[in-house]
């Protein structure tokens, strides 16, 4: 294993080089430098807030105005930060090189936004990424299950929540809760392409919460490597190949820039 320095990224660089596919799996720590609050730490989310109270189907049952109104701060948090070199490094990448996933944990909308500067007018499909915990810029029907497009949430009230235009229930965030099961199709494909990648980048993650967390040992099951970028050890830290320690914005355009 190897814990960074110029070495780590001349390693790191040479296995991405060399690797047909690359499958990105990224979580809170690289929206940091964006402004996007993790969920653990010293400043996380879950240090401040209670997750059974906000984001879990069951809070939404007892209080929907309440789990709303927490959820339309962190929209709004979403829309006006942007993002960072991180994004941009990855996205411009996966765009020139196609041969590069990129799945996400975070609901934040960024590497999508990435995607789309780094196209152009071109095709921002290779880097939109593979989002396992849903999009906090989408709604779905707590009743009926249809998406849409966000709309902007009165959380004053119950009255004033948003519903659904098709059945009248009360539309949520499409996120994906505690309790809930991820969207098979999205973790499937997540699956498949860390099980054919060559290497999997890891930046950002405590890579504590499942089945996410398993995505990069699909890599490693198949032969391949783990590289990590984090600011501080994580449960995946042993498993690396190269462990880069420092800020995503920083090391990440180190690693993918030509
Ligand atoms: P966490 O908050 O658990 O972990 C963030 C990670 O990013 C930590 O390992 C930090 O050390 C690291 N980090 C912080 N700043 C960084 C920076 N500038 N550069 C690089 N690394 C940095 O967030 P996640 O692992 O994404 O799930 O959390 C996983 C899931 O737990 C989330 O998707 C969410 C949460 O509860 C749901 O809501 C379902």
């Amino acid at each position: 294993m190897n814990h960074g320095g110029t070495d780590g990224i001349a390693r790191a660089r040479a296995h991405i080089a060399k690797a047909e596919r690359i499958v990105v799996l990224t979580g809170a720590g690289v929206s940091a430098e964006s402004g996007v609050p993790t969920f653990r730490g010293p400043d996380g989310l879950w240090g401040k807030f209670r997750v059974e109270e906000l984001a879990t189907p069951e809070a939404f049952a007892r209080d929907p105005r309440l789990v709303w109104e927490w959820y339309a701060l962190r929209r709004t948090t979403a829309q006006t930060c942007a993002p960072n070199a991180a994004h941009h490094a990855l996205a411009s990448f996966a765009v020139a090189e196609r041969r590069m996933t990129i799945v996400t944990q975070n609901v934040d909308g960024l590497h999508a936004r990435a995607a789309v500067t780094a196209a152009g007018a071109g095709d921002p499909s290779p880097a939109l990424p593979l989002e396992v915990h849903g999009s906090i810029l989408r709604d779905r029907c707590s009743a009926c299950d249809q998406r849409s497009a966000p709309v902007d949430v009165d959380a004053s009230s119950l009255a004033t929540l948003p519903r659904c235009s098709l059945c009248s229930g009360l539309l949520r965030p499409d996120v994906v809760w505690f309790g809930e099961l991820l969207d098979a199709r999205v973790l499937g494909a997540a699956d498949a392409a860390a099980h054919q990648a060559d290497v999997c980048l890891v930046i950002g993650t405590s890579a504590l919460v499942y089945p996410a967390a398993a995505i990069p040992f699909r890599t490693l099951e198949r032969g391949g490597v783990v590289i990590e970028v984090n600011t501080e050890e994580s449960a995946l830290s042993p498993m690396a190949e190269v462990m880069l320690r420092g800020r995503a914005g920083e090391i990440v355009p180190r690693l993918l820039n030509a």
